[in-house]
């Protein structure tokens, strides 16, 4: 199974399972992009669209997701927001290099079957002096965890991966520099981390 087609049985489900989960992690994440100026930002696998009641107003926002039953449920939330909706792969992103201030990615670099290829893409359109904010779930290097392991085996089709290494991602992108990384869930499972393009 792909992962559009299963995130599109998942969406109507999406909002019931996570909707509370991780409010106060998502708010504390966007509490860092900055409350004046109108800045481009991206939020790449912007799902139903949990974050958006945290974005500060002003900005010109895009939110990208590959499944369009997702971005169905996201246009609903849109509001009084300057939010472009575009439907789009978050690995090869249908944007021009160095047109962000700031991109979000939120629960989709674990996601997605190629992180690095997630993490190049978010580089070549950040501009220099850009941010990124990452919150996701990430093994640490050289941890056996052979349980999640075993699991990614079948969840990476379906709905996540458990085995992507943040520090291997972040290695084979080196335009881009971590300034923060905070444990947040689960005991450093879940991490929040702030990059930033030299
Ligand atoms: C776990 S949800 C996270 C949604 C949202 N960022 C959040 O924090 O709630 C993962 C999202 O990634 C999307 N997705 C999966 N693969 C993708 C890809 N290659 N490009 C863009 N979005 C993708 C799914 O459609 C889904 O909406």
């Amino acid at each position: 199974m792909s992962l559009r087609r299963s995130y599109t049985i998942i969406a109507p489900l999406y909002d019931a399972l996570l909707a509370t989960a991780g409010t106060g992690l998502r708010a504390a994440s966007l509490a860092q992009l900055p409350r004046e100026g109108n800045q481009e930002i991206l939020i790449s696998g912007i799902g139903t669209g949990l974050d958006i009641p945290y974005l500060p107003p002003g900005h010109t926002y895009t939110g990208l997701d590959l499944t369009p039953a997702m971005l169905a449920r996201a246009k609903g939330r849109i509001g009084p927001l300057h939010l472009n909706l575009v439907q789009g792969d978050s690995m090869s992103l249908p944007f021009a290099s160095e047109c962000f201030d700031h991109v979000v990615l939120h629960l989709i670099l674990a996601i997605v079957p190629d992180a690095s290829a997630c993490l190049q893409e978010t580089a070549r359109v950040l501009k220099p002096g850009g941010s990124v904010l990452i919150l996701d779930k990430f093994l640490k290097p050289g941890e056996s965890a052979w349980f999640r392991r075993t699991l990614n085996l079948l969840s990476q089709h379906i709905v996540t991966r458990f085995d992507v290494v943040f520090e291997e991602v972040l290695a084979s992108v080196p335009q881009l520099r971590m300034v923060a990384d905070v444990p947040l869930l689960a005991g450093g499972w879940f991490r929040g981390i702030r990059l930033v393009k030299s």
